[in-house]
């Protein structure tokens, strides 16, 4: 999609759609909204008529029967102009752009003349061309080609300003927005990938061509290398799949691009390119998504694409411990006690509670090997969080609240929603095992607590914050500017707190 900033006051649209956005309780006309006359007279009469009020996701949409550009006229509400967020901008834009398609148009124009008093040009103008981005998304790879040529893409994008703005750095903020928007999408794409053709290997070759696309470097470490670091808890979970020739990877992604700071940021994904569950085997309805299993991973890859692309100053690394937790004679059991690389020893309660295994090497690796400041982990870890909160919030753990002030601003600025659980003491009780320093369940009770106070383990005193995606990283039903199947959830959240960390 070709986005493009434009400044002008006269009437002369280019694109076939446009799109006109209102708050609930509009006056028309308006002096700032210049249209032709023949446009006026309808919108006013279906404001005069009161079925175009502007309410918050009201659209009202029609053609014009004109050779003439624009061809489809569509009105967006806002709702009321105080409760304006940058969420509400991304949903109307969505709904807009999805009606557009409905129109068979190729190219839209908005007008988004005094969008709002309390949100900046930069913010609004970032969240149109994010929305619009993510609304046309689609994955159909597999699709044969009959079926996909029949779909429209929306090619070109312009955003029209009245001249009077043009010193609010509306460009940049449209830069940004599709920036992220498209490193959402390349999340999304490899969480909508099969496990069948995302091994561990596949998304070690993945990482290396982005790096090589985006600017950033990217290390591979190989099963050899992996078992003398000693990665054992790690490799206990790859251990069935590694003698189906299927072997994990070590993923190590760097962008440093801050000499002035001697602060290194450490972004940790989950990486279960499948999780069948193991012996502790899931029944098929379970197992059916479990390609998502590296929603995390993902999250890592997508911001790292963004910040890279966006050459902001910081200095990131990333690690995935990717690897499929698959069914075999060589399989880890329930029962079995296994190392890690902190020394401490597991008692393996349930082989599907794998994430966590891989994370506390993960984690220990960047952390001691990769030295890094803080970290973050991103995780699709637990039922128990999608239990608690749904599939539209994430569940989020921290040893550190001032460390958690820049997540808190920065899903202001996505949009996304992480709510914090509680960290207290007396749940760790649940993770005391009776033959081992610690075991990977907790017991029926606080399944996602558990889980991250089992990773809180392996952080030692390092500003840290777990973020458990299991709910938002995969939807079942289309949302808003997401489509069912994997979101990208957390890709803009990333890019933001590494930004606002930053400055
Ligand atoms: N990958 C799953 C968690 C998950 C569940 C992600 C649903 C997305 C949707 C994880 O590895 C898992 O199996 N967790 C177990 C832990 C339990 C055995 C303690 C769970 O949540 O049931
Ligand atoms: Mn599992
Ligand atoms: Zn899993």
């Amino acid at each position: 999609m070709k986005t493009l900033v434009l400044y002008k006051d006269q009437f002369e649209p280019l694109c076939d759609t446009l799109i006109l956005p209102f708050y609930e309780g509009i006056e028309f006309p308006k002096k700032d909204i210049v249209l032709n006359d023949d446009l006026e007279s309808t919108i006013s009469y279906l404001v005069r008529e009161k079925l175009f009020i502007g309410k918050f996701n009201q659209v009202e949409s029609f053609r014009t029967l004109k050779e003439e550009n624009p061809k489809n006229i569509i009105l967006i509400g806002l709702g009321k102009e105080e409760d304006l967020d940058l969420e509400r901008i991304r949903i109307s834009m969505s709904k807009a752009i999805k009606k557009a398609k409905e129109f068979k148009s190729r190219s839209v124009e908005i007008h988004p003349f005094g969008m709002s008093s309390n949100i900046s040009y930069f913010d609004s103008c970032r969240a149109l061309v994010e929305s619009a981005i993510m609304t046309d998304y689609r994955f159909d790879k597999y699709k044969s080609k009959s079926e996909t040529e029949k779909c429209i893409d929306i090619e070109e994008l312009n955003i029209l300003h009245p001249s009077s703005k043009k010193t609010e750095k509306v460009e940049d903020g449209a830069d940004e927005g599709k920036i992220l928007g498209m490193a959402t999408n390349y999340a999304r794409d490899l969480v909508n990938e099969p496990s069948n053709n995302l091994t561990p290997k596949d998304l070690a070759n993945k990482a290396l061509e982005l790096g090589k696309e985006s600017g950033f470097e990217v290390e591979i470490l190989e099963y050899e290398k992996i078992k003398s670091l000693k990665m054992e808890a790690f490799l206990e979970v790859s251990k069935s799949a590694t003698n189906a020739n299927n072997e994990p990877r070590l993923i190590v992604v760097k962008y440093m691009n801050n000499k002035e700071s001697d602060e290194i940021l450490g972004l940790v994904g989950k990486g279960l390119t499948y999780d069948s569950g193991g012996l502790s085997l899931k029944p098929t309805s379970s197992m059916l998504t479990m390609k998502s299993d590296m929603g995390g991973s993902a999250s890592v890859l997508g911001a790292f694409k963004a910040i890279s692309e966006a050459k902001l100053q910081a200095n990131v690394i990333g690690v995935i411990a990717a690897c499929e937790n698959s069914i075999s004679a060589h399989a880890y059991r329930p029962g079995d006690v296994i190392n890690s690389m902190a020394g401490k020893t597991i008692e393996v309660m349930n082989t599907d509670a794998e994430g966590r295994l891989t994370l506390a090497d993960a984690l220990h690796y960047i952390i001691n090997e990769e030295k890094v400041s803080k970290v973050i982990d991103v995780a699709t870890l637990t039922g128990s969080a999608v239990s608690a909160l749904g599939s539209f919030v994430a569940a989020s753990m921290t040893n550190d609240d001032e460390f958690y002030k820049y997540l808190k601003k920065a899903t202001y600025l996505s949009g996304e929603k992480v709510h914090k659980l509680p960290m207290y003491d007396h749940y760790k009780e649940q993770i005391k095992s009776s033959i081992a320093d610690i075991k990977n369940t907790g017991g029926k009770e606080a399944g996602a607590i558990t889980a991250g106070f089992f990773l809180k383990e392996f952080v030692g005193n390092t500003p840290w914050i777990h973020v458990d995606i299991a709910g938002p990283s995969y939807l079942d039903k289309d949302k808003d500017y997401l489509k069912k199947g994997g979101t990208g959830f957390l890709v803009r959240t990333l890019y933001h707190f590494v930004n606002e960390y930053n400055k």
